[in-house]
């Protein structure tokens, strides 16, 4: 197979584009999807303050490289999960990524925050693992952003992910998240910072061949604590479908965005602040505040 640009011997093929790159134009290719993301839904303005949150995986540290190259000025933060060998690891790779391109890293650590890390939140408060950490880093992230004056946050997330995540929305007919589920996050005045996901028109093959060849030395490792996450068998189920009719996932996703998600409610929530930690929340302490609370007096041997 040839580079559809200039016809020299491909290294990607890209079958929904029924097209193949030279490493050179596989670069061009990636940069532009992501400027094309960026201003068709308005993601990002250029005098945005940018906070990337970056894990160590191949899809934040690739995002934070694209944001770079095209000229936003993006500072990651890395939060230190506490889940053993595979934090650990994610923490080396980041920072090692961070000082080879002069970028600014900030990092958080959950055990210093809550005095353990997730692994034992999750089994504290008895809650699956994803879900505890998930609440976890989405406090974070927003108290990180609105504390020191970023503006928008954004994360990796890539087109299987969020297909995944559509796909487990509407086999549960989760009408709510349906009507929420979008690559842009409004900012409230209750003092929720706008979230961005630009990479939502990559496949994750496509993230991880932009990572390589881009000579980022990612966490290639999954987390230990989402082995068999359903997640993974929805991504499975998709590409399974890709794989026959290359476009599948695009068109799910898109169409979604396009014309599905205007179908479910989208009710703006009113926000209050937290009595604990001043973070926004519909109720009145956020559910990151009731999980620590309930991890603290799981220790204490009150429950
Ligand atoms: P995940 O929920 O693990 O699929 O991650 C989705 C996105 O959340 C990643 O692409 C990152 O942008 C962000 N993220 C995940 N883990 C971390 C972490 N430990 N520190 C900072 N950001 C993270
Ligand atoms: Fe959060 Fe694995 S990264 S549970
Ligand atoms: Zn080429
Ligand atoms: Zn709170």
């Amino acid at each position: 197979m040839k580079c559809v640009k200039c016809r020299q011997p491909a290294v990607v093929e890209v079958r929904r584009h029924n097209a193949g790159f030279c490493r050179e134009h596989f670069v061009e290719h990636v940069l532009r999807q992501v400027e094309r993301t960026i201003d068709e839904l308005h993601m990002l303005r250029r005098d945005d303050r940018i906070l990337v949150a970056v894990s160590g995986g191949k899809d934040s540290l690739a995002l934070w490289d694209i944001l770079h190259r095209l000229g936003y000025r993006a500072d990651g933060l890395h939060i230190h999960l506490g889940i053993g060998e595979y934090s650990s690891e994610s923490t080396v790779k980041t920072r090692a990524f961070a000082e080879s391109r002069g970028l600014t890293l900030h990092e958080v650590s959950v055990a210093e925050e809550l005095g353990f890390g997730i692994e034992e939140l999750s089994r504290r408060t008895r809650r699956i693992p994803c879900s505890a950490c998930g609440t976890t880093k989405r406090h974070i992230f927003n108290r990180f952003a609105r504390e020191h004056g970023y503006t928008v946050v954004a994360t990796g997330h890539n087109l299987d992910d969020e297909a995944a995540t559509l796909l487990g929305n509407i086999l549960h007919w989760q009408t709510e998240y349906l009507g929420r589920q979008s690559a842009v996050m409004e900012a409230t005045e209750s003092g929720l910072v706008r979230k961005v996901k630009p990479l939502v028109r990559l496949a994750e093959r496509e993230v991880a061949a932009y990572a390589v060849l881009q000579g980022i030395d990612y966490q290639v490792d999954e987390c230990p604590m989402a082995v068999g996450a359903t997640s993974h068998l929805y991504k499975e189920v998709l590409n399974r479908l890709e794989e026959v009719a290359p476009g599948t996932k695009h068109q799910f996703l898109w169409g979604f965005y396009e014309r599905g998600r205007r179908h479910f409610p989208h009710e703006s929530r009113t926000l209050n602040a937290c009595k604990v930690c001043g973070e926004p929340t519909t109720g009145e302490i956020c559910a990151y505040c009731r999980l620590a609370e309930r991890a603290r007096a799981a220790a204490a041997g009150t429950r």
